[in-house]
């Protein structure tokens, strides 16, 4: 700091002492031109100053949003001699006058853009470091930066505002819940497995060495022991911990809006969680969500989208052409058990290079290329012309049975693929929403939600070759489903989907403890197993388990997509990165051998991080 700086701020210091209240009146955010003429106290960071003409302005910002304040020699000499040393991020309160800013000089992008505060006192509350980026949402600083100085990160309007909206959220969900007649009851976090199909994540006992906790994949045994108890209606804000692959969707700790009820059918479970949600859009956007919601079975849902979890958003829908292929010449059709298509409306315009693109894209589910055929247009009265390299493997009746059934034009392109089940539909469903969003399909203010149900009791895991629960193993089969026909047999469970995203899931419980044996036993358990991992939860079964059911929300994903945010991270204070580290704390960090010693663990040489 400059001598003069320095002598400045001295002397700043010596005057604020003196002075009195600064506890603020408003906050940034609020002040227009109703407040003309008030004297206020401010408090916030200086987003910047300039000086002008012998005035200095400085923006003054907290949580709600900016005032411009101005210090003038002729309104307050020293207040204005000292202002020299204020710097962005410097933390100050100010007290002064509202009045009007100059002709021409309002800012109609401010809500507080017709007036400015003249200052009379200001005080220095803290002096701040150069920040590494400017606390602005339009510069962009790269996420790395970002969570390592989440603090300031936070400080952006963007950001702040994701927080409030979280906040607004949850406040909504309680109020619901609460109205509804539900309790909020918290649940352990340190506990045993929950088997929700991700890896757990284990605290190891002191107390009892060689034993280990595992942190809850969700609380969905607990709120299920706390209907044996009589809860009736149960609600958590609940985190939950799930050592997964990161994605843009998903964190190792995310909060659900976990629901649990009693003496209920889907349909009350369901008509209860849309009706939460329609709560949430009004509260927060405004908006009167028409309820009930639509619903699609599954199987529907895999027909016409590829996909569990359908983005309704645009109008493309995969079709099974493999009864018009079965003997065409192209050997790949013809023995493949399943061949479908994707009509491109107007995708003859695509290039030889997006169409390679979304050739790798569709590697990525197991495809090994991508067929293609686009119709050109041969001139007024003659036939469309078939532009493709598997043109000439297809007969005259078959492109005229294709034309027909993927409802084929002129300019139009469609993709085909050919295989197994589950690589078709993953390969042409992910494609349907890149193309939706290549293409510029996708209304990005709508939001489409629906519900998808009767999901298959069981998903084959081709990891362990064998069926496991598609939802989780409480989940009740439907009625007269065989449990001895994993292939077939269809759950209790529905599904909420937004915008192509999984908000929440949920269903019916087997409160029997003998259907809840049957289910562990088709999931290949044992009895000691299934007596070992769940014996306490079959024992509460076998003492009067009402029917119940319930469903968890991502709340984080749900604020994620209302905020319009492209991760959960933006909508989460201090998230993981992609590597399930996090860059402000520095965790994961080893730890002191004598911690290890105490918890009578030791790591493996080898298994150590070596030097790079
Ligand atoms: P499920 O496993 O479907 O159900 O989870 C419910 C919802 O939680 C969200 N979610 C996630 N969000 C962020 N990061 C993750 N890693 C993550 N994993 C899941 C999704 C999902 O829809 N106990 C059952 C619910 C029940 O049956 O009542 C359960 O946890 O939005």
């Amino acid at each position: 700091m400059s001598v003069e700086a320095k002598d400045l701020q001295d002397e700043h210091q010596k005057y604020v002492e003196d002075l009195g209240d600064f506890t603020r009146t408003h906050s940034c955010g609020e002040l227009n031109a109703a407040h003309l003429g008030l004297e206020v106290r401010l408090a916030g960071w200086v987003q910047f100053r300039r000086d002008h003409g012998g005035l200095i302005f400085v923006d003054l910002r907290d949580r709600a949003g900016l005032t411009q304040a101005v210090f003038s020699p002729e309104a307050a000499e020293q207040a204005h001699r000292s202002a020299a040393i204020l710097r962005a991020e410097y933390v100050i309160a100010v007290r002064g006058l509202v009045r009007a800013r100059p002709e021409g000089m309002a800012n109609p992008n401010l809500p507080s853009g017709e007036i400015e505060v003249l200052v009379q006192d200001w005080k220095l509350l803290n002096t701040s470091k150069t920040p590494p980026f400017p606390i602005e949402d339009r510069l962009d600083p790269g996420e790395n930066l970002r969570l390592q100085y989440r603090y300031l990160d936070l400080r952006r309007p963007r950001m702040a505002a994701n927080l409030i909206l979280r906040h607004r959220i949850t406040q909504s969900v309680r109020r619901y819940l609460d109205d509804a007649g539900f309790l909020e009851v918290e649940t352990p976090f340190l506990t045993r497995s929950t088997p929700e199909g991700a890896r757990d994540f284990l605290v190891p006992s002191r107390v009892n060495r060689g034993e280990f906790y595992a942190l809850p994949q969700s609380p969905q045994i607990f709120k299920q022991l706390l209907m044996v108890s009589g809860v009736e209606r149960y609600f958590q804000i609940a985190r939950c911990f799930r050592d997964e692959d990161l994605r843009a969707d998903r964190q190792p700790e995310f909060t659900q809006i976990d629901i649990e009820m009693s003496f209920v059918d889907e349909e009350k479970v369901m008509r209860l969680a849309e009706g939460m949600v329609a709560k949430i859009l009004k509260d927060v956007r405004g908006l009167d969500l028409s309820l009930p919601l639509p619903r699609l079975s599954y199987v529907q849902a895999m027909a016409d989208y590829g996909v569990d979890k359908p983005d309704t958003r645009f109008a493309l829908f995969l079709k099974d052409v493999t009864d018009i292929v079965k003997d065409s010449s192209f050997r790949l059709f013809a023995s493949a058990p399943l061949v479908k298509a994707l009509r491109v409306p107007g995708g003859e315009s695509l290039s030889r290079k997006e169409i390679d693109e979304f050739t790798e894209f569709v590697k990525i589910y197991g495809a090994q290329g991508l067929a293609w055929v686009k119709l050109r247009s041969a001139g007024a009265g003659l036939e469309d012309e078939w532009q493709s390299p598997i043109a000439k493997f297809l007969s005259a009746e078959e492109k005229s049975a294709l034309a027909q059934k993927l409802e084929l034009q002129s300019g139009d392109l469609a993709f085909f693929q050919a295989g197994d089940k589950a690589m078709v539909n993953a390969a042409l469903g992910n494609l349907r929403v890149k193309l939706g969003e290549h293409l510029g399909l996708i209304d990005k203010e709508a939001l489409n939600l629906l519900w998808v149900t009767d999901f298959p009791l069981f998903e084959y895991d081709e990891e362990h070759k064998r069926y496991a629960a598609c939802h989780h193993p409480f989940t009740s089969p439907a009625p007269g489903a065989a449990l001895d026909q994993p292939e077939t047999a269809r759950a209790r469970a529905y599904d909420m989907v937004l915008n192509g995203t999984e908000l929440g899931g949920g269903s019916i419980r087997n409160h029997r403890a003998g259907r809840q044996r049957e289910m562990f036993k088709a999931l290949g358990f044992s009895a000691e197993e299934a007596e070992d991992q769940f014996g306490f939860l079959m024992q509460a079964l076998e003492m009067g388990a009402p029917p119940h059911g319930g469903i968890a929300f991502g709340l984080d994903r749900l604020v994620m997509l209302l905020a319009g945010a492209d991760s959960i991270r933006d909508v989460i204070a201090f998230p993981k990165t992609q590597k399930a580290t996090c860059l402000l704390t520095g965790a994961p960090a080893e730890v002191e051998g004598a911690q290890l010693r105490e918890l009578g663990l030791r790591l493996r040489e080898q298994e150590k991080p070596g030097p790079q």
